[in-house]
């Protein structure tokens, strides 16, 4: 699966994209309204800095200026994935811009139907939002369950499924284990995911266990010892 960050902030995104563990990057209008910037320049930004697909939303409601919005999105930068939402328009905006070969992410999917409407239009991904479904008392899993069975149930559907509005690393696991092809991430879950206090137990425990140890110069001696056998 692959691991996507769900933030328009430069600072996150640079710092978890220093771990080497970043793929992509999505935004949507709330995220870029937080940041207080531009949006193409931001957008831009994000699109050098990861070498990934960068999602950036079009905000028109009718299909031929979505399109028009689209398509001048994708100039922006080859990392651009056009970011559409399910509307009987964003459906119309995401085959048209498909045709042109433009990639797309059809947003705001609640129902496993949007999704196959998603993908018979060409989506390149489709984001079923899992939290906002648990907010609302539905499994928000068991919605991309679902959407995985019905894509390999008919391999003319190419579409990734990209799991978000994510809360928590369990949705991390659940989403990987039910076949997300991608879930993207807010910066504070990915930082959520690298924690255990068994980790850091284990490790003060291996720290002061090595103190006791009379040579703790790894360095020299690895160069030494490697320098020997030249
Ligand atoms: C990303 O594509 C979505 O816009 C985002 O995951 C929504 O998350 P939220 O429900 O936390 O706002």
């Amino acid at each position: 699966m692959k691991i996507f960050i769900d933030t328009a902030n430069l600072a996150e995104i640079r710092e978890a994209h220093s771990w080497g563990v970043i793929d992509g990057v999505t935004t949507n209008p709330s995220l870029i309204a937080k940041e207080g910037r531009d949006f193409i320049a931001t957008i831009h930004e994000i699109a050098e800095l990861v070498n990934g697909p960068v999602s950036a939303e079009v905000v028109a409601q009718d299909a031929p200026t979505m399109i028009k919005e689209g398509l001048l999105l994708a100039k922006v930068h080859k990392n651009i994935v056009v970011k559409i939402p399910l509307t009987y328009e964003g459906i119309k905006a995401c085959s048209a811009l498909s045709g042109e070969g433009v990639r797309t992410n059809v947003t705001l999917c609640f129902q496993a139907s949007q999704a196959l409407l998603a993908a018979k239009a060409g989506a390149t991904y489709i984001s079923p939002f899992i939290g906002r479904l648990d907010d609302l008392g539905v499994d928000g899993v068991t919605l991309i369950r679902s959407i995985v069975t019905i894509f390999r149930n008919d391999t003319d559907l190419k579409t990734n499924v990209l799991a978000a509005s994510i809360r928590d690393p369990l949705h991390v696991v659940q989403v990987a284990e039910a076949g997300a092809h991608v879930a993207t991430i807010p910066f504070k879950v990915m930082k959520q995911m690298f924690l255990h206090p068994m980790t850091d137990r284990g490790n003060e425990q291996f720290l002061k266990d090595w103190a006791t140890v009379a040579d703790r110069d790894i360095i020299g001696q690895t160069t030494r010892f490697l320098e020997a056998r030249k």
